[in-house]
């Protein structure tokens, strides 16, 4: 394959040039190229932004929550990535039975994804509990199965305690392992969450209510400090939803501890004032919808760089049935929404074409800093000689509103119903195969591949 005259853009510069892919690699950018195979098939991108695809390093496929399985599986979900020019997904795996160690549970979603997913894939590996079998397990994860991110949690069912996460981050640390944490103090939820309930506080918006930002806030800080007395282990703060969480995440920062945080598209176009909606339960998620302006705030880190990456935390439940649970007591709605088929063009719509940040600074947030922190680079999330042909072809010209009709998920809304984006993926193509055009999903079941991930680099 040919893509010709288009406006090929990195994390570091954009260039009008061509790219020609063979055998599912890119084997050469240059202006011009005239010599290429007999049969290579020619795509004219002339106007078109041609980028590397998107790598979403958080969504939730086929999670079973305890009250809820997710709507959308490793088909379904990837179907939607690849539509919205995302060609690869790390997933957060679920949990699984009480006790079961890291290499069940790892067996337990590469038999999810296998003969389903339609773009490349990985996990990060979940600690639901912290004993000898699991922290000895961690080498061979990161050696051997090429998993080399784990996920805590400091809320929800397997939350770890203090000495647990200070042992887990110790250890990951030690087997070049990049820490991930749901930062949400839980003990101040469940006493807030309590209360309210007691009060018949029961409506949808009195979630957001049981769970404010310092909540977050809080357990970043937390999280931070505990990470510098693991010996500086390398942390990656998931779904920020906030200025004051920021805040600390800067500070880390300028005082050179290796701390990063991603953000979602939710957070910076949505906020709390969606708990008065009708049907408010479409936006129960956690942490939850914030006050208007944390909006700005979290954009401020896009555009000064103190956040790295922006992934989607999909996870979708349907609001006909699903959702419905949360009706009469908030704290018995599935917490998540879907996301992954707009967080490509949103950004770019919202970041690019407003004038926020530039078309390189949007393949960073979503391509090449997803594939340095997470051990994918340079296979993935650059355009370089040798790299995997994962592109996405962005027509800036292109007016779309976003309705859930358009969309290729498996749930019955979209949390950016009818979003107006200018600028919209025209094609999506996942190692030299072509997975989505015009809207039109046209990948195939099976053809994404597990990818070994490296270790961390240490600093
Ligand atoms: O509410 C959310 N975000 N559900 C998904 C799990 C998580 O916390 O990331
Ligand atoms: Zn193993
Ligand atoms: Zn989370
Ligand atoms: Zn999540």
């Amino acid at each position: 394959m040919l893509i010709r005259h288009g406006i090929v853009v990195d994390h570091q510069d954009e260039k009008k040039a061509d790219i020609l892919i063979v055998d599912g690699k890119i084997a050469d950018v240059a202006p011009d190229i005239s010599s290429y195979p007999a049969g290579t098939r020619i795509i004219d991108a002339e106007g078109l932004y041609v980028m590397p695809g998107g790598i979403d390093v958080h969504t939730h496929f086929n999670i079973d929550v305890g009250i809820a399985r997710s709507s959308d599986d490793f088909y379904t979900g990837t179907r939607a990535a690849a539509c919205g020019g995302t060609t690869m997904v790390v997933d957060h795996m679920g949990f699984g039975p009480k006790g079961c160690n890291l290499h069940h549970q790892l067996a337990v979603y590469k038999d999810y994804a296998k003969d389903t997913a339609v773009i490349d894939y990985s996990f990060h590996g979940v600690i639901q509990h912290i004993n000898d079998e699991i922290l000895s397990e961690m080498a061979d994860m990161v050696e051997v199965e090429g998993i080399s991110s784990f996920k805590l949690y400091l809320t929800y069912g397997y939350k770890l305690d203090d000495e647990s996460v200070l042992r887990a981050l110790t250890q990951l640390n030690k087997v070049h392992a990049l820490t991930t944490v749901h930062p949400e103090n839980d003990a101040a939820i469940a006493l807030r969450r309590a209360q309210l309930l007691e009060e018949g506080k029961t409506a949808p918006k009195y979630h957001a209510e049981s769970r404010p930002l310092e909540c977050e806030a809080e357990a970043i800080a937390r999280m931070i400090n505990l990470a510098k007395l693991a010996g500086d282990a390398p942390l990656y703060i998931v779904h920020l939803s906030n200025g004051l969480g920021l805040d600390y995440v800067r500070l880390a920062r300028q005082n050179k501890q290796p701390v990063w945080a991603e953000t979602c598209p939710q957070y910076l176009l949505l906020d709390e004032r969606c708990y008065e909606r009708e049907d408010a339960l479409k936006f129960i998620l956690s942490p939850p919808l914030r006050p208007f302006e944390e909006r700005e705030k979290l954009w401020q880190g896009l555009m000064d760089g103190s956040i790295d990456t922006v992934a989607t935390d999909h996870c979708s439940f349907t609001y006909g049935e699903q959702k419905q649970r949360g009706k009469d007591n908030f704290s018995a709605c599935p917490n998540g929404m879907p996301g992954v088929e707009n967080r490509m063009p949103l950004l770019f719509s919202e970041g690019v074409m407003s004038g926020r940040i530039s078309p390189s600074r949007f393949v960073e947030l979503t391509s090449y800093m997803p594939a340095k922190l997470f051990g994918l680079y340079p296979q993935k999330g650059c355009l370089a000689q040798g790299a995997d042909a994962d592109l996405v072809l962005f027509d800036p010209k292109q007016q779309v509103t976003i309705t859930h009709d358009l969309l290729h998920d498996n749930t019955d809304y979209t949390p950016y119903e009818d979003m107006n984006c200018l600028g919209w993926p025209m094609m999506t193509i996942s190692r030299g195969q072509v997975v989505a055009c015009n809207g039109e999903f046209m990948g195939k079941a099976g053809n994404g591949r597990f990818v070994r991930r490296k270790p961390f680099p240490h600093q």
